[in-house]
């Protein structure tokens, strides 16, 4: 594996111009650009990103979620709360999210607390959704040992029941999160490997700018 792995490219570029300098005070206004860039640029699911949680144990969980929206609360994602990852962040909100657009190569890693949103945006997220979307999340059984394919099978078409009858059912427990960061770091890759990264830090008078050694 190591001589595959050895073969295969990182990083080539070529990469968007990146002028630190030129920089929004506020990190959601880089991040809106740099999202709006990489569906711009056609990316596969730009809108990905990974959370990160800590588990009971002091231990680190992570995986991959979609971004449902950004305001000037912070980054949001929706979810149960009564699996795994809401039950992480209930117990303890330090959460972090990672983005990578490999085209550009860019990477965006944000660190801070998650919390609730309103039960109406709760709501209306879920409502969004689609049939086969809530009919899984009616389950309310994410991340638990599935003992057969048939079970699932079972349960699914109970669910899709109920919603032909219910159709504006939310199931119970559904969360819709938001995550306000403390810090957030761009990174954009050089295909030479002057990688340039800007860090934005809160301060009580704003987000303060540090740039990075790559
Ligand atoms: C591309 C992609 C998008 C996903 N989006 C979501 C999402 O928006 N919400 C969600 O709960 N799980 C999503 N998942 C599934 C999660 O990665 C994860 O398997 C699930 O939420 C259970 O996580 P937990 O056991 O840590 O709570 C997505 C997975 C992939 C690969």
């Amino acid at each position: 594996m190591r001589d595959e792995l050895r073969l295969l490219k990182s990083l080539t570029g070529p990469f968007p111009a990146f002028e630190a300098d030129l920089t929004p005070d506020e990190p959601r206004d880089l991040f809106s650009a740099w999202l709006r860039d990489a569906i711009e640029a056609d990316i596969m699911e730009p809108h990905t990103m990974v959370l990160s949680t800590i588990d009971e144990n002091g231990a680190p969980d992570a995986r991959v979620l979609i971004l449902k929206n950004l305001d000037r609360r912070g980054w949001h994602f929706a979810t149960t709360g009564r699996g795994p990852k809401g039950r992480q962040i209930a117990a303890n909100p330090s959460v972090s999210l990672t983005f990578y657009w490999p085209q550009l190569g860019r990477q965006v890693r944000l660190r801070g607390m998650a919390f609730q949103a309103e039960a109406h945006e709760r709501y209306a997220d879920f409502r969004a959704r689609a049939t086969g979307a809530k009919a899984v999340a009616l389950t309310g059984r994410q991340s638990e040992v599935l003992g057969s394919s048939q079970e699932l099978h079972d349960e699914l078409a109970l669910q899709h029941r109920r919603l032909q009858e219910e159709p504006d059912l939310v199931a119970p427990g559904w969360a819709l999160f938001i995550v306000m960061p403390h810090e957030v770091e761009f990174w954009q890759g050089d295909a030479e490997r002057r990688h340039q990264r800007l860090r934005y830090r809160r301060e009580k008078a704003g987000w303060l700018k540090e740039r990075l050694w790559p």
